[in-house]
């Protein structure tokens, strides 16, 4: 479904992918793990049609993303992805329930019901008591899992998830990304998780490892 092939990205005169390729099929997830400045975050940016490529290419559903417009790209990213920062990055005007159903009211659906899709997923994550808060009122682990829930709301083909856990600890951050996993599962949406959680990746379907650029297969995960 999404499939990278020699991947090259320059930033002005140095390379940080070099030619990285991955296959992800429907439904399954992806673990990237490896040292700080290996390129990770330039990958996904890459899979997700952020930042365009050099050389090789990125197919989403056989199309490539370099042959699309600007416009075509967005809607896709839109409505076909769904991402997950480090901080989470919820917006603090909004209400929990408000920010998880964020991607549904961008896609033109009606509050009400972008509400209700909303709470359900808040639901699945344990926040169905905290769907009228701020998120400065929430935890850290709570936002966090609001944030996964707004990537999953609109039921997209690929979540991208950069270090989704970084601002939690250990015990907690494995907790949010195992919910997350599973709850991507059940939906059927694949997701391209980079993490330095060793025994997450290992959940993972496929894992990879970044090192200078390079990106390298380590094989199906325990799954
Ligand atoms: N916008 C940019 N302009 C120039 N160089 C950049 C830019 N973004 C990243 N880099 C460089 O590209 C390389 C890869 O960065 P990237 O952010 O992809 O690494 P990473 O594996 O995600 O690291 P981390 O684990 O710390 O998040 C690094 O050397 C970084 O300094
Ligand atoms: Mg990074």
């Amino acid at each position: 479904m999404l499939v990278a092939d020699g991947v090259d990205l320059f930033y002005g005169p140095s390379q940080a992918v070099r030619g990285a390729s991955l296959v992800l099929r429907r439904g399954e997830t992806a673990a990237i793990t490896g040292p700080s400045g290996s390129g990770k975050s330039s990958l996904l940016y890459c899979l997700a049609g952020v930042l365009p490529v050099v050389a090789g290419e990125v197919r989403f559903e056989g199309s490539s993303l370099g042959d699309l417009g600007d416009e075509e790209l967005s809607a896709l990213r839109r409505s076909r992805f769904g991402f997950v920062f480090q901080y989470g990055e919820l917006l603090p005007e909004l209400t929990v329930e408000e920010n998880a159903a964020l991607p549904l009211r961008l896609a033109g659906q009606r509050k009400p019901a972008a509400l209700a899709a909303a709470g359900e997923v808040l639901g699945r994550l344990g926040l169905a008591d905290l769907r009228t808060r701020r998120p400065s009122q929430v935890s850290g682990g709570q936002s966090q899992r609001v944030a996964v829930a707004r990537a999953l709301v609109h039921r997209p083909a690929v979540v991208f998830a950069d270090e989704p856990t970084g601002s939690l600890d250990s015990a907690n951050a494995t907790a949010v990304l195992e919910e997350f996993l599973t709850l991507a599962r059940s939906q059927g949406t694949a997701v391209v998780l980079v993490t330095h959680d060793a025994d997450v990746a290992a959940k993972a379907d496929t894992r990879y490892t970044m090192v200078d650029g390079v990106l390298t297969a380590q094989g199906r995960g325990q799954r």
